[in-house]
């Protein structure tokens, strides 16, 4: 069958199997392999992209589904060369160690700015709660976000400055 969709403001068409998964239709088809792809189980959220504009975990929607949509990959994080806040949040937090899950939380963490501008800690847990990192112990990846945060609202005037979260794992 064939697909069309618009992937990062560009319209893509090919032919795929009905039951190809999105997450392999990004990776393997239009080689956007800033998407992960962790588990069998819907579990990790490594593969969060969105859908319409929502974060959905891209391993459990068809490609056929996202036929006549609009994807939004962490490729189309930055906008014309300029690394979104939430990108360099990360970099200035080190939110990340060793990056699997990156992507999946930086795409979650952009949607959650983009509708609370200035998220409690608690609701920023609360939004990663359904991904999963080995790695940091999430208290970066939270200051990150805050990062993110305090950037745009022009509240942040040093690295120094960002929130600190606490020390722990998420929720
Ligand atoms: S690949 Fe693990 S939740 Fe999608
Ligand atoms: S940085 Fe390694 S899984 Fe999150």
């Amino acid at each position: 069958m064939q697909v069309t969709m618009v992937v990062n403001d560009e319209e893509v068409t090919r032919e795929i199997e009905g039951r190809l998964l999105l997450v392999h239709f990004l990776r393997d088809h239009l080689a956007l392999t800033g998407t992960h792809w962790g588990c069998d189980t819907s579990n990790c959220g490594t593969c969060v992209v969105w859908l319409d504009g929502e974060p959905v975990k891209s391993c459990t929607v068809l490609a056929a589904m996202a036929g006549g949509r609009e994807v939004r990959t962490v490729e189309g994080l930055e906008q014309g060369g300029e690394l979104d806040p939430v990108q360099k949040g990360f970099v200035e937090c080190h939110g990340l160690q060793c990056g699997f899950c990156t992507p999946g939380m930086m795409m979650t963490a952009r949607a959650l700015l983009d509708r609370n501008t200035s998220p409690s800690e608690e609701e920023i847990r609360e939004a990663i709660s359904g991904q999963i990192c080995r790695c940091t112990g999430y208290s970066t990846i939270v200051r990150s976000i805050q990062w993110a945060a305090a950037e745009e609202a022009g509240t942040r005037t040093t690295t120094a400055d960002a929130p600190t979260a606490d020390s722990g794992s998420a929720s």
